[in-house]
């Protein structure tokens, strides 16, 4: 297996392996390696099943099931495997989505930078999202470098961050689109989850920003304050040059994590053309409540 780096901060393609089949032990470390060297891996996977994809996944951790897998109705979703996210823009008779669908609107919270699951009290670690139809133009995923955001602040401001408390919800995300969630699906989904600011990779040491659209407040500060403050730190953090695109081909299986990168779909005709990505996601490691201290131990148990 080889990976040729893709940016001068992150993101590899990888190639000399077939991810179809099952991995050796020492193949699944030679990857956890380059994810925490690279953070962003790109795979040719042409033909990956759903079977396949959530089989590879597993070596990487206990897989997440998908919040709108769990929100829809079985007989609205495309596939039945809850732990396959459907990142596309068909309904449950593989048709587009019209423009005024609850699913494509909530699902436009994408075009948000943000950190998958960062709603939830163990958010995500590994997302893998694997490519079956793209549109002709558009729909690329962008991912951003949260190590290089964190290196680039000034010591005032690591100082500042450094023991900060991000309180995050889906409904935070949703309202900067307009999109109001309802709340009788899953109050307990809803409600606020706190996560440190910094998080320090338990194998580099290195330390990244963990940043997300579903940010609502920080513990402790007015929540206009602390807006205005993420705000400007999601723009620091988002420069170009801390930015890679990734334009997708059928078949690619790109493996992000979300503990060190941000990421956001980009637009494409969506009324018009079909992008038909699948997801799986590996719950975080070092992002749970229990390593954040007492203060903060109750709400870890929500
Ligand atoms: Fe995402």
């Amino acid at each position: 297996m080889e990976i040729r780096p893709v940016h001068p901060h992150f993101v590899g393609a990888v190639s000399g392996i077939d991810i179809t089949r099952p991995l050796s032990p020492s193949q699944v470390a030679a990857i956890e390696a380059g994810m925490d060297r690279h953070a962003v891996l790109v795979f040719p996977a042409p033909g990956l099943t759903d079977e396949q994809q959530c089989a590879f996944s597993a070596n990487f951790g206990e897989l997440e099931v998908t919040l709108a897998g769990q929100m829809a109705k079985p007989e609205m979703r495309r596939f039945q495997k809850l732990e396959l996210g459907d990142i596309s823009n068909l309904d449950g008779e593989n048709k587009l989505r019209a423009r005024d669908d609850s699913r494509r609107m909530y699902a436009l919270a994408n075009r948000l930078w943000h950190s998958d699951a960062s709603f939830r009290a163990v958010g995500a670690g590994y997302t893998l999202l694997h490519a079956r139809i793209v549109p002709s133009s558009g729909g690329n995923t962008e991912f951003a470098d949260m190590r290089a955001a964190y290196d680039a602040l000034d010591n005032d401001m690591k100082a500042q961050v450094e023991d900060l408390i991000c309180e995050h919800s889906i409904v935070y995300s949703r309202e900067q689109i307009g999109f109001e969630v309802r709340a009788d699906e899953n109050p307990d989904r809803l409600r606020p989850v706190r996560h440190r600011l910094v998080f320090t990779h338990p194998v580099t040491g290195r330390k990244s920003l963990y940043l997300s659209s579903h940010i609502g407040g920080i513990t402790g500060w007015p929540m206009p304050e602390a807006r205005a403050f993420i705000r400007d730190l999601i723009e620091h953090a988002t420069q170009p040059h801390f930015v890679h695109a990734h334009q997708w081909r059928v078949g690619d299986l790109a493996m992000w994590d979300n503990r060190t990168v941000m990421h956001r779909a980009r637009r494409f005709n969506d009324l018009k053309e079909v992008r038909d990505l699948r997801r799986t996601s590996i719950k975080g490691t070092g992002l749970t409540m229990a390593s954040m201290g007492a203060e903060t131990g109750a709400q870890a148990a929500e």
